[in-house]
């Protein structure tokens, strides 16, 4: 070996030698690699955990559903309905089910109701693409019925799977039903809407459902005012 490379190798050994020894001194009695993003443990829902762990990503959990058998369901849907937009949503709209049309395309709100809704959305200057939607269930309840107790049982952690992973600056739950299963609170949804509560540390808005506002337009005043909250938490959340 030339002189000078093993002057050069004796040096960095020795640094070596005293680094080890600066570390033991510290009480450091192993050496940890850093671990790649993908090795990390999945965040908890509730959004806790830091750096130390990694979000779920949608493409992860609609992995894990799969062609999902675990609720009775699934024997009467055409498609199940995931949920569309975008992954990074600053707000999260969720409904209760998918309906006839959504059962059919596979696609949240794409019925009468999804019509009102995209009229909502634009009158908040927000694009479907912008946002994320989905529902309670993911399959569509026989005869547009509400969702059953074991129904929601099944399928709400795959929602909230779906949040952790968003994490939303604000969620929108869209009428009784989403409100009542996202708060566990059976207060009627006229008692809910306007008032900003929590879910896994994320700001909720309750509001009335779009097919309820097709029933009753009267009530889209309040739906507006509910909704300029939301718009005025997504401005705050910008700066
Ligand atoms: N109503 C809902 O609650 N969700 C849909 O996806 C469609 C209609």
């Amino acid at each position: 070996m030339p002189q000078k490379l093993y002057r050069e190798w004796r040096e960095a050994a020795g640094q070596m030698r005293s680094l080890l020894q600066e570390l033991q001194d510290l009480g450091v009695d192993e050496l940890g690699r850093v671990p790649r993003p993908e090795e990390l443990p999945l965040c908890p829902v509730d959004g806790s955990g830091g750096d130390l762990c990694r979000p779920e990503t949608l493409e992860e959990i609609r992995t894990d559903l799969g062609e999902c058998q675990r609720c009775p369901l699934a024997r009467g849907r055409t498609r199940l309905v995931f949920g569309c937009g975008s992954a990074t949503a600053r707000l999260v709209l969720v409904g209760e089910g998918p309906g006839r049309e959504e059962d059919l395309q596979g696609i949240p709100f794409v019925g009468e109701a999804g019509r009102l809704l995209d009229r909502m959305l634009f009158a908040m200057g927000l694009s479907r693409d912008e946002v994320y939607i989905c529902n309670v269930v993911k399959c569509r309840p026989p005869g547009n019925r509400d969702p059953a107790p074991p129904e929601i049982a099944a399928c709400e952690p795959f929602l909230a799977r779906q949040l952790a992973a968003i994490r939303p600056r604000v969620i929108l739950a869209l009428g009784r039903f989403a409100a009542q299963t996202l708060l566990q609170d059976d207060a009627p949804v006229s008692r809910l809407r306007g008032h900003w509560r929590s879910y896994q540390g994320l700001p909720l808005m309750p509001t009335y459902h779009p097919a309820f506002l097709l029933r009753n337009p009267a009530a889209k005043r309040e739906a507006w005012e509910d909704l300029k909250q939301v718009m005025l938490r997504l401005r705050q959340s910008d700066g």
